[in-house]
């Protein structure tokens, strides 16, 4: 890996890329429209973004809702061109070049990849090519893994397959979810993996578990989004979360932290009513 590609790696993964990171995912509009406590992007983004180790999100949201004075580290996604609207979801291409992504001062690039979908071989094959760009710009690859409708989304077999297909594919990191026997996933995998939070769950405390089953099965880190901002309490849950990723707390631990930072924000909020 040339010094580029390895800086750019150092400062998402700010242990080191044995370490791990905690990446801001904001990127869902590019599919699913202004989904909700997203609907105003920098509004949800700005006191989150002190928190977060790097922020995942496309050129459009970048360019209108982060400072350009922000030094955190952008994960930018380039791929799209499918909406909630239609069937298939994995009709994608390549929708920002490398060349924008460099003069966006990007520190990876991330596209998602669609094994078991109708358009597999296609996405695929935009992975490979993204890696052979990238690795020419010294700028890294995430490939996030999505499953075909068809198979079980959370089935460790086939998150398997695709976190291994899109590292052998040239991927640098690979984003996946969190599922029963997680541990597989993470074996098979030779990249640092990331994992995603999915839809909302029922309770923050269920995605601290999530994130903490995670981390503890070997995953270097997190790449969530609505279990932080449609969270009740966004800025605590991510504080909440960084504990779990980067200083090893038990889920109480995390808790106790979520609800500190709940308490301080409401007072905060009181003092200046
Ligand atoms: C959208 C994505 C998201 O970045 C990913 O799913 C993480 O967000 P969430 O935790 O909300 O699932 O890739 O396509």
């Amino acid at each position: 890996m040339d010094w580029g590609m390895r800086n750019r790696m150092a400062r998402m993964f700010p242990g080191g890329t044995d370490g791990n990171t905690v990446m801001l995912a904001v990127d869902h509009g590019y599919f699913m429209g202004p989904t909700r406590h997203l609907e105003d992007a920098r509004a949800t983004i700005a006191p989150l973004l002190p928190y977060a180790d790097a922020i995942a999100l496309t050129r459009g949201i970048l360019r209108t809702s982060v400072p350009p004075s922000s030094t955190t580290p952008v994960v930018l996604r380039v791929s799209g061109g499918a909406t909630v609207l239609k069937e298939d979801l994995s009709h994608e291409t390549i929708t920002t070049a490398m060349r924008d992504a460099a003069r966006l001062n990007v520190s990876a690039v991330a596209l998602s990849v669609f094994v078991g979908a109708p358009h597999e071989h296609e996405s695929l094959v935009n992975l490979a090519k993204l890696v052979d760009e990238g690795e020419e710009a010294g700028i890294p690859v995430l490939a996030i893994t999505a499953v075909g409708k068809e198979l079980e989304k959370r089935d460790a077999r086939y998150l398997a397959l695709a976190c291994r297909v899109s590292a052998e594919l040239g991927a640098h990191m690979v984003k996946t979810y969190y599922c029963d026997g997680f541990e597989k996933v993470v074996e098979g995998c030779p990249v640092p993996l990331v994992v995603a939070g999915g839809p909302k769950l029922d309770s923050d405390r269920a995605a601290l578990e999530l994130a903490h089953g995670a981390i503890a099965k070997g995953a270097h880190g997190i790449d969530m989004g609505r279990n932080i901002w449609q969270s009740a309490h966004p800025v605590p849950m991510l504080k909440a979360l960084r504990a779990i990723v980067h200083d090893k707390a038990t889920v109480p631990e995390a808790m106790d932290i979520l609800d500190g930072a709940k308490a301080r924000t409401a007072a905060q909020t009181a003092a200046r009513a």
